[in-house]
């Protein structure tokens, strides 16, 4: 039964508020931050929705499905907790507006305005109990307060993005692109450091366009000189922007893991010059070719979009050769997805919903199939792997990554909590699916 609360429990009681995080590994840091600015103004984190005060729904738009969930979730909470502020931010915020107060939306806040939230909520310079920031090009970055979660923290060097592919609505949803300055850089990885990170993963829609002293590149090299900075990975790289210094720096840094995720989206170069991707497939084979010279056993990921206006069969079969024709130890793949105001849209024959999924489901029977094969090359190896913690589905085995970036599960004879954070040497015995499984030795 509820207890009522004395005047002064009400009065010293936190707003409490929740977050729902959709989309890319942006705005995973993005929630890190507001959850820290919100914290930092009086209000408290709670893990349920359905008891907060205020919902943050940080928003993807770049394909139709997460867009849609957002509706979803404003209209599942305010069924179970009518009172709360709904402030939607991300790249539905940015794309949609104002018109999301339609939807249930009570403050609508784009990607640069995450430090004016506390501001709105308080109804501060807002006359009515609906508010939006949504002006675009803001040169600052957020900063970290707070610790990552785990010994991995990501680390944006950038924002926006110029490439405007025909497919895609981040240009629109995140502006031009801004580096961020190598000084403040430097200065979060520092932090989340003395926080216990061991593990950076640079961020950025094209980091390989980073704008600052020397280039990506030589980015790269002065953050391996800090000491305790084990290992050191970056998404998302486009192919076209792929330095000689950068190839180089796979063979020269030690802490920059064998691990490069490089969006394909497609293996037809009739597609690919329709996407507007200014690459074709030759020079794709020639960037793996060249990595793979500088570093042996680097591995490849990719993201593919299937169906795009005007993909024939035949330019769908060669998507699939050149999957198989890179060997991609992961790879994510989409059906394309009309986003509006790109120039994709207004692109004659576009291909049916049907179509596409059985094109998506033959890619992915066909990957894999073949992907046993090659993950099998880790069975019997000595990997090192940097702990994480306790295992999701046994909690006396523990978690982390080998250098190639797969996870894998392994027993051990010590306490996980022990090598948090630590390199130790695992014994891969088994792999299934996409997990590698083996036990410390
Ligand atoms: N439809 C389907 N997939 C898309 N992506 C980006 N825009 C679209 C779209 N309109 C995919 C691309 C990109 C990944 C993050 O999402 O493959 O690399
Ligand atoms: Fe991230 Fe792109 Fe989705 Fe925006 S649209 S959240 S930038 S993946």
């Amino acid at each position: 039964m509820n207890k009522k609360k004395s005047d002064e429990e009400v009065y010293n009681e936190k707003e409490k508020f929740s977050i729902r995080t959709f989309g890319c590994q942006m705005n995973v840091y993005d929630s890190d931050r507001i959850s820290e600015i919100l914290s930092e103004n009086g209000y408290e984190k709670s893990d349920n929705a359905e008891n907060a005060d205020v919902l943050v729904i940080n928003t993807c738009s770049v394909r139709e499905k997460p867009r849609n969930r957002v509706i979803s979730v404003i209209e599942n909470v305010r069924s179970k907790n009518p009172g709360v502020k709904v402030v939607v931010t991300g790249c539905v915020a940015q794309l949609e507006g104002e018109s999301l107060f339609e939807n249930g939306a009570d403050f609508v806040v784009g990607p640069d305005w995450y430090e004016s939230i506390p501001v709105l909520l308080s109804g501060a310079g807002n006359s009515g109990s609906q508010a939006s920031m949504l002006e675009q090009g803001d040169e600052n970055f957020l900063t970290a307060r707070g610790p990552s979660a785990g010994v991995s923290a990501f680390v944006p060097i950038q924002k926006g993005c110029d490439n405007f592919c025909a497919y895609c609505v981040v240009p629109a949803a995140r502006g031009p692109e801004r580096s961020r300055s190598e000084h403040d850089i430097l200065r979060e990885v520092h932090h989340f450091i003395e926080c216990g990170a061991r593990e950076i993963y640079l961020l950025g829609q094209n980091v390989n366009s980073w704008k600052g002293n020397g280039g990506f590149a030589a980015l790269l090299k002065k953050i391996c000189l800090i000491p305790e900075l084990k290992r050191l990975r970056f998404t998302t790289s486009h192919p076209a922007d792929i330095s000689d210094e950068l190839i180089d720096a796979f063979g020269s840094i030690p802490q920059l893991m064998p691990w490069f995720h490089l969006p394909m989206q497609s293996g037809s170069n009739r597609i690919l010059d329709l996407m507007g991707r200014k690459y074709d497939l030759e020079h794709y084979f020639s960037m793996v070719k060249k990595l793979r010279d500088s570093r042996s056993d680097i591995v490849f990921t990719t993201d593919i979009i299937v169906g795009f206006p005007g993909e024939t069969e035949e330019d769908f079969i060669q998507t699939v050769d050149a999957v198989e024709k890179v060997g991609f130890e992961g790879m994510f793949s989409f059906m394309y997805s009309v986003r509006p105001d790109t120039r994709a849209e207004k692109m004659p024959d576009h291909i049916s919903h049907e179509i596409k999924a059985e094109r998506l489901k033959r890619l992915q029977n066909s990957f894999e199939e073949t992907l046993p094969e090659r993950l099998g090359k880790y069975t019997g190896t000595v990997q090192e792997v940097l702990v994480e913690g306790e295992s999701l589905r046994d909690s006396s085995a523990a978690k982390g990554r080998i250098p190639h970036n797969h996870v894998v599960n392994f027993t051990l004879s010590k306490p996980v909590n022990s090598l948090i954070g630590k390199i130790v040497n695992v014994k891969i015995n088994e792999v299934r699916t996409h997990t590698l499984y083996g036990e410390m030795i």
